[in-house]
């Protein structure tokens, strides 16, 4: 192997850091939603005394950042993958107004990771959108989305030039058609939902790049790239339905990626704009033609479809399918695929011939705290299998500029606002009520990953 890839963890603003009013920040639409009876396609009013909401507090980030890092460090992590709190820094609409204090904790926090050796890859926005723009604008259906973000990605660039040199623009673009809410795509009030989600993904990925545009000129050594949450989708048969099936519903996801790389619309695509009466205008589709230095994924898991019905079912980050059986699941119901991933890989690369960066890759699992240790052996054999799977799709020809896997700090869970649902590789004594001491312990897997850090050639 000549290149050597990145290797790292990743977090997320609205699942770490807690603070969720402090120093001026304002109210995302992840702080809205309460802890249960989770409903991600409803707009929810201000947070109320009724309930519980995981992200106010999360596991404290904000607070606890310098010890969090001296963890890293220890680990010996290449790289930090995570995202700015876009609501921190704007946190009223107006786009002339940052909250400085806001832009002074993630300074700190560069700063910080940069004297302890650790690469910043920075998220301009990870399913944490101002709750001002979904209630007042109407979410990312509305063009005066683009504009927002633009103003927040623009003051980011000029504000870190120099000291970050990877951006991701979005997290996991492709939600916007399985999980709309969480992305600030608002459908409780759409009369047609499939044209709003679209009409969304095309303004997101004209915010992108316009975005890639402004970095290119203002900063031409960053690196820039945006993400999609990337499932294979397996047909559950030969049958030629199915195989056609599940064809179809990668495209979903493949579309995105494919306007990201290539810079236009795929034409399997464009009979669904026209039906749709999808709005893009001249300067849009030239804008799209900025196309991003990388692609962005994660991957957790793959998935199996039919057209027929069948008796059992697994889940997802993104959808479900059917289970299959030659692959273990997680508790959740994840489907545990190590060589689906070498397959993914493969077939991204082969398809854009562009280095790609694994932003997301991990386990979602109980973890017991005893005598202060974790034994947590599933995420090690989790990990070590992915990648090594990893490591033979780079053998093929696979060109990967860094894998970040998830997470390094246990996290509120984005689907479920489950604390239990734990994924780091330190715990964070908080339990789904959000109570606990918020202290930190390392998990056996953390020293499983220190070694294969330590030792990797
Ligand atoms: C990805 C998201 O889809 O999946 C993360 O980008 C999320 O934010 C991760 O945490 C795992 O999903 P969950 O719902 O188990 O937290």
């Amino acid at each position: 192997m000549s290149k050597r890839v990145l290797l790292g963890a990743a977090l997320s603003a609205s699942q770490c850091e807690g603070a969720y009013l402090e120093d001026g920040k304002g109210l995302s639409i992840c702080d809205t939603v309460p802890s249960k009876n989770r409903d991600f396609n409803k707009l929810y009013g201000a947070p109320t005394h009724d309930f519980h909401y995981p992200t106010h507090t999360a596991v404290d980030f904000y607070h606890q950042y310098l010890d969090d890092i001296k963890y890293m460090k220890d680990c010996g992590i290449d790289c930090l993958r995570f995202s700015i709190a876009w609501s921190r820094i704007f946190s009223t609409d107006n786009m002339n107004q940052p909250n400085k204090k806001g832009i002074d904790f993630y300074t700190k926090v560069i700063d910080a990771l940069i004297e302890s050796g650790i690469e910043p890859i920075v998220t301009i926005s990870h399913l944490e959108v101002p709750y001002y723009l979904v209630s007042e604008y109407g979410g990312w259906e509305n063009k005066e989305m683009i504009q927002h973000y633009i103003a927040y990605s623009k003051y980011l660039i000029n504000h870190f030039k120099g000291k970050v040199k990877y951006w991701i623009t979005f997290n996991e673009i492709n939600m916007a058609m399985h999980f709309p809410g969480v992305l600030g795509v608002r459908i409780d009030t759409s009369t047609n939902i499939e044209k709003t989600k679209l009409q969304s993904v095309h303004n997101i990925l004209v915010a992108n790049a316009r975005t890639i545009k402004y970095a290119k000129e203002v900063d031409p050594n960053c690196q820039i790239g945006a993400m999609i949450a990337y499932s294979p989708i397996y047909p559950y048969t030969c049958d030629p339905e199915d195989i056609y099936k599940a064809m179809s519903v990668e495209r979903e996801t493949l579309f995105i990626s494919d306007v990201l790389v290539r810079g236009k619309y795929p034409s399997y695509l464009l009979p669904k704009i026209k039906e749709l009466n999808i709005d893009i205008n001249e300067d849009e589709s030239n804008d799209l033609h900025n196309v991003v230095d990388f692609l962005a994924l994660s991957y957790y898991s793959s998935n199996a479809i039919s057209v027929k019905e069948a008796d059992e079912q697994s889940s997802g980050n993104l959808f479900g399918g059917i289970k299959n059986p030659y692959v273990s699941a997680t508790e959740w119901g994840w489907q545990i695929d190590p060589k689906g991933f070498r397959y993914s890989l493969n077939v991204l690369y082969d398809r854009y011939q562009l280095p790609l960066m694994i932003v997301e890759n991990g386990i979602g699992a109980i973890d017991k705290l005893e005598n202060e240790q974790v034994n947590d052996d599933y995420r090690i054999k989790f990990l070590s299998e992915h990648i090594e799977q990893m490591n033979y799709a780079i053998a093929d020809g696979v060109d990967i500029l860094a894998y970040t896997m998830w997470s390094f700090l246990d996290q509120v869970s984005a689907s479920s606002g489950q604390m239990s649902k734990r994924y780091g590789l330190v715990y964070c004594d908080v339990d789904d009520e959000g109570k606990g001491t918020f202290k930190r312990y390392p998990k056996k897997s953390f020293y499983w990953y220190q070694n294969y850090l330590k030792n990797r050639k």
